[in-house]
């Protein structure tokens, strides 16, 4: 019998960091269920309590005087989807806060913050809830008719490097930050930020807006409507992303127009009842629930954002925020198909680590594969928020910071917690993979023997090793090295499909030849071509199937292809 252990010293020797197995996109192992028993958690938090107490004594060379303690409040939790509890919590409350004359003294999970462009997230989940996906390709001038007029007022003027091509983008572009108009109008234009440059090399112009500065208050929708349409474009519609506040005015508008409610029916209808939220609103609750920094001029705080509320204005508390990124995750209140529809890319940047969905922020964790974490970050003012799942893990985590500097606060350490916390979730989930999954499951044959047998494990490589496979004393792999033309033993490892149902658990095997893999990260991967590449009566050689018990552990494995259960005869 041909043994894949001839291989096991060259594994050994060569290190198994150094192969690339080139799993498929997704989990490796499935998400962790019990996270406050896992060992590779626990240290995480430790670490990650230890770097939020460096951090804010300044002590840190991650943020260093960056963080300005006398200032600066935090709010961070990690949560998951297996868990209503918060499985970390940390909060501070700086000097300035503890003496505030208004708005709150300690922050904790209640305290309410302005989130910023995190209510961009929310408003395409509105949109989601209300009408589905199929909507986002229709062409915004359906829902927003005074796009359409412009557009055709502008007629023989028009000219695609001064005007957008409105009838072109559809609803999906915005959501994506892929429709090439304008950022904004009015809000932040350095003429409205009431400072004179005409002094600093700046011409005097016509076009000062007449809203969006703080005295004048925000624009409404006539006069920021016009505003774009004056803008210029930065791309042509389904170029290459760039960051747009009006893309998220103009949806909010649409989803307006196609329920036929005002936005802040739709957010308590939708979000704030279902999820039983105490603080998402879009309009600055009373001050006694908040933080405000200084004052609420200052903070922005009191800042009426008007119609760009569901760009960039809505208020909330980090449980809400929690509650509506668990509610994500765990498809309560989408489908879980249109969810994974959801948590996609819908386009690169110019970086390999970061792409842009609808409209998620999503970074690429180079782990034994590509981890993506969908994120949106928002910043207003004083406030910084973020919000970051991880689909692979079935994990997420909230950071809120109100004070100074709170951008660079917020990035940095949203960086630090992903690549912290996705290895030790891959090393957790693997941890109870190894209780849940590994060991011998077999078939004794008459004399009391095993004549059929499959021994999982795992070992320094992602997912589960399969490291004998034997079918009435028949070694299947020596069957499917032949078949496939191989010149030496296979590896074959099992990833999650992520189809389960009660009491199985469904795993698909990669079966390659891993001494010709290139152990370079920058040749593509193409085991994913492989998929279900062998079948035998219709039924693929790579699946197998766990049936499990009540907790989770498996009592049995099958080898779909040959149409048997072998029984869980010894754990690992
Ligand atoms: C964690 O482990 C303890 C001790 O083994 C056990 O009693 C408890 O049920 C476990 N908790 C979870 C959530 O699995
Ligand atoms: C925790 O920090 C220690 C010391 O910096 C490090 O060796 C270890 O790998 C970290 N563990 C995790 C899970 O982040
Ligand atoms: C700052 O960090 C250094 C090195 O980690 C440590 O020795 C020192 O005690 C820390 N100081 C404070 C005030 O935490
Ligand atoms: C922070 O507050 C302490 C104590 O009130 C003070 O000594 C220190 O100068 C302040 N630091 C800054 C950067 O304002
Ligand atoms: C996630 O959804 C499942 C099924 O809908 C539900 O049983 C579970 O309680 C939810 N988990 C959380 C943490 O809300
Ligand atoms: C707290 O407020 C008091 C009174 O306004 C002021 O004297 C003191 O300096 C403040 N302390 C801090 C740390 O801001
Ligand atoms: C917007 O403001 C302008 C200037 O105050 C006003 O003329 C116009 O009627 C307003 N439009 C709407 C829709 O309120
Ligand atoms: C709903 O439709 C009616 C009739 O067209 C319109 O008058 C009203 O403003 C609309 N309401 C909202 C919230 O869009
Ligand atoms: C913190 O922000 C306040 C309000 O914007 C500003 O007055 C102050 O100079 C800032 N302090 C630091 C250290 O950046
Ligand atoms: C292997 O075991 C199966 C099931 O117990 C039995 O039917 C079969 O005859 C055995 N084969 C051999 C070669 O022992
Ligand atoms: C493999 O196992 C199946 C199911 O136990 C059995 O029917 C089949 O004959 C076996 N194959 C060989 C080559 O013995
Ligand atoms: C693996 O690499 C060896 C040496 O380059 C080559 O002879 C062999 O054909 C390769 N096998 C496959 C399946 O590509």
């Amino acid at each position: 019998m041909k043994s894949i252990y001839t291989l096991v010293p060259f594994f050994c020797v060569a290190g198994a960091t150094s192969l690339n197995y080139c799993p498929f996109l997704g989990a490796v192992y499935p998400s962790p269920k019990t996270l406050c028993n896992d060992t590779a958690f626990q240290t995480v938090k430790h670490n990650i309590s230890l770097s939020l107490d460096a951090i804010i004594s300044g002590n840190s060379s991650l943020l260093g005087s960056t963080y300005v303690s006398n200032t600066t409040s935090l709010s961070v939790q990690i949560w998951s989807t297996s868990n209503t509890e918060p499985e970390f919590e940390y909060y501070y409350t700086s000097p300035l806060t503890k003496n505030a004359t208004t708005g709150v003294t300690e922050v904790d999970e209640d305290t309410v913050f302005r989130i910023g462009s995190a209510s961009k997230l929310w408003t395409v989940l509105l949109l989601l809830i209300e009408k589905g996906d199929a909507i986002l390709s229709d062409r915004v001038v359906k829902w927003v008719p005074e796009l359409a007029d412009a557009a055709r007022e502008i007629g023989d003027d028009f000219n695609r490097i001064n005007h957008l091509d409105w009838s072109e983008v559809t609803l999906f572009e915005l959501a994506s930050q892929l429709s090439g108009i304008a950022r904004d109008y009015a809000f932040g234009d350095l003429i409205t930020l009431g400072l004179d440059l005409t002094q600093d090399g700046f011409p005097q112009v016509s076009e000062v807006p007449p809203c969006g500065t703080l005295a004048a208050g925000a624009c409404n929708r006539t006069q920021y409507l016009q505003g774009i349409l004056q803008a210029h474009p930065t791309f042509p519609t389904a170029y290459a992303p760039s960051y747009s506040n009006a893309n998220f005015q103009i949806l909010a508008y649409a989803l307006e127009a196609m329920t036929n409610e005002t936005y802040d029916t739709l957010l308590s209808r939708d979000l704030v009842k279902p999820l039983g939220l105490e603080h998402l609103t879009s309009t600055a609750p009373a001050d006694k629930y908040g933080i405000i920094p200084w004052d609420a001029i200052t903070s922005y705080w009191a800042l009426n954002t008007g119609d760009e509320a569901p760009a960039g204005g809505l208020y909330a508390s980090t449980k809400d925020m929690v509650k509506l990124g668990r509610a994500v995750l765990n498809s309560t209140l989408l489908s879980p198909a249109m969810t994974r529809r959801w948590m996609k890319p819908a386009t690169h940047t110019g970086s390999l680590t970061a792409s842009v969905g609808a409209p998620w922020e999503i970074y690429t964790i180079p782990t034994s594969r590509a981890v993506d974490v969908y994120t949106k970050s928002g910043d207003l003012g004083s406030y910084s928020s973020m919000t970051a799942l991880s689909p692979d893990h079935g994990v997420g985590f909230t950071i809120i910071a109100a004070g100074n500097d709170t951008t660079a606060v917020v990035q940095t350490l949203t960086q630090a917690m992903m690549e912290m916390l996705v290895p030790a979730l891959d090393a957790a989930a693997k941890e109870e993979a190894v209780v849940r999954f590994t060991g011998t499951y077999a078939h004794h044959g008459s004399n009391n023997k095993p004549n059929s047998s499959i021994s999982i494990t795992t070992d320094g490589g992602p997912g589960l090793r399969v490291e004998d496979w034997v079918n009435d004393s028949v070694d299947m792999i020596a069957t499917i090295e032949a078949l496939t033309g191989y010149t030496s033993t296979p590896s074959v490892r099992l990833y999650p499909t992520g189809l389960e149902s009660s009491g199985q658990v469904s795993f698909i095997a990669i079966i390659q030849q891993l001494e010709n893999m290139s152990s370079s990260s920058d040749v593509p991967c193409t085991t994913w071509f492989q998929v279900d590449s062998q079948v035998y009566g219709n039924v693929g050689v790579d699946e197998f199937l766990f049936e499990v018990d009540g907790r989770g552990d498996a009592v049995g494995l099958s080898p779909r292809a040959l149409r048997t259960v072998l029984p869980r005869v010894s754990k690992i």
